[in-house]
């Protein structure tokens, strides 16, 4: 009996907490104060929902490979075999071509050798309809996690980090993996720009998991610390396409065992960047406005629960709930009708002078937002 009490006032203290969470974000999120133009969305990702892992010509990505090596890196021991099973089930809610996909999945493993040859048969398959073309996705978590400490794919790390490593070099590798992402994303944006951009007029560019830093007093350690911390994670990938090098400080740290960019590779690298994707807390895009940064969109994570890395299943962001323990049933929360119904249609609504098209171009409807009642 006290049992059931206790849980009656849990639920009771649960709904109160999230009534009062909602009133103030949603008073604090008004659409109509974003510029024309201004992109919201939602984004998933393909290994984190598809699952079909063995299915049409699909072939193994490092974290496939990971998490069946090493379940016990995963929190919940669990893989992204079937994940939300996207693959089979997004028929349901967006009408893509089916053949489309099998062939993109068999091309990967084709192309997947070079990462030019790669690129180039993207831009000329999908250029015609994609307008954002994002070449790599949060280096530093691949660099760092996968080649230092080891918790990500694939998985590689000193004895001296983790005792469980089997291969790899602390020291050494995360340096040299993020120099040759940053040579293969610039080589891509060159292919992009010398032969697709000028007729399919996308954009191209790359998004950092950024992490900030504030000095903890401002005592000269302290400032040159918060300095160091931004330069290792920011600037490791900013600088070189800003500047063509990387920050000093960390060539005095990492010496030579961080790679050096010749003339013509520095000149490749600098510059590379049509806009930037910056994955950081909901309230920055509009703290960075208020420093004049030009915000062109916000795309909230994620679309749906996923599969959460290393942490499995663990955690949910989704603005969809997957029943995991119901056929994957998918059930749409209170921010997924918050943000269809208040968000999107309001802005259509102030739009709706303008031609059809304009009003398309300007949302990026992520896939299926309309069909939550056939799930
Ligand atoms: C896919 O194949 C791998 C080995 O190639 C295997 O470990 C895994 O269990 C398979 N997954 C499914 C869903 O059949
Ligand atoms: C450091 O100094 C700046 C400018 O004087 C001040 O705004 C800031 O609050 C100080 N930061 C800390 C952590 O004391
Ligand atoms: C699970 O869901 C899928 C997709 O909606 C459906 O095709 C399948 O029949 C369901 N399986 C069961 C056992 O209900």
């Amino acid at each position: 009996m006290a049992t059931t009490r206790s849980l009656v006032l849990g639920l009771l203290v649960l709904v109160c907490c999230l009534a009062l969470l909602t009133e103030p974000a949603t008073a604090g999120f008004n659409p109509s104060e974003f510029p024309n133009g201004f992109y919201f969305g939602s984004a998933t990702s393909a290994f984190q929902t598809e699952g079909a892992a063995n299915k049409s010509g699909r072939g193994p990505s490092v974290w496939d490979a990971f998490v069946h090596e090493y379940p016990e890196r995963i929190l919940d021991g669990q893989n992204a075999d079937v994940a939300v099973d996207f693959y089979n089930r997004y028929k349901i809610r967006a009408g893509i071509n089916q053949e489309g996909v099998t062939f993109y999945n068999n091309l990967i493993n084709e192309a997947l050798a070079d990462y030019r040859d790669y690129a180039n048969f993207l831009f000329k398959t999908f250029g015609d309809r994609v307008r954002h073309w994002i070449t790599l996705n949060e280096p530093w978590a691949y660099s760092a996690w996968g080649f230092d400490t080891g918790e990500f794919a694939p998985g590689r790390c000193s004895s001296w980090v983790r005792r469980a490593c089997k291969a790899g070099d602390s020291a050494t590798e995360p340096y040299l993996v993020a120099h040759h992402l940053l040579l293969a994303h610039a080589t891509a944006v060159k292919v992009y720009r010398e032969n697709y951009k000028p007729t399919q007029k996308g954009k191209i560019g790359f998004t950092l998991d950024s992490w900030w830093f504030e000095p903890y007093s401002n005592s000269t350690k302290d400032l040159d610390a918060t300095r160091r911390s931004i330069d290792f994670h920011f600037g490791w990938f900013m600088d070189p396409v800003t500047f063509g090098d990387y920050p000093r400080n960390m060539r005095d740290y990492v010496g030579d065992r961080l790679p050096k960019f010749t003339i013509e590779q520095s000149n490749l690298v600098k510059g590379s960047l049509d806009f930037l994707g910056l994955k950081t807390q909901a309230e920055t895009p509009l703290a960075l406005r208020e420093y004049g940064v030009n915000i062109k969109g916000f795309f909230a994570w994620t679309f749906m629960d996923n599969f959460e890395w290393s942490s499995g299943f663990t955690k949910r962001f989704g603005m969809t709930y997957i029943d995991y323990n119901r056929n994957l049933t998918r059930i749409p929360k209170d921010s997924s009708k918050w943000f269809s119904n208040k968000l999107l249609p309001k802005r259509e609504t102030q739009t709706q002078t303008e031609t059809q098209t304009q009003t398309e171009n300007r949302w990026s409807r992520p896939l299926g937002f309309q069909g939550y009642s056939s799930m």
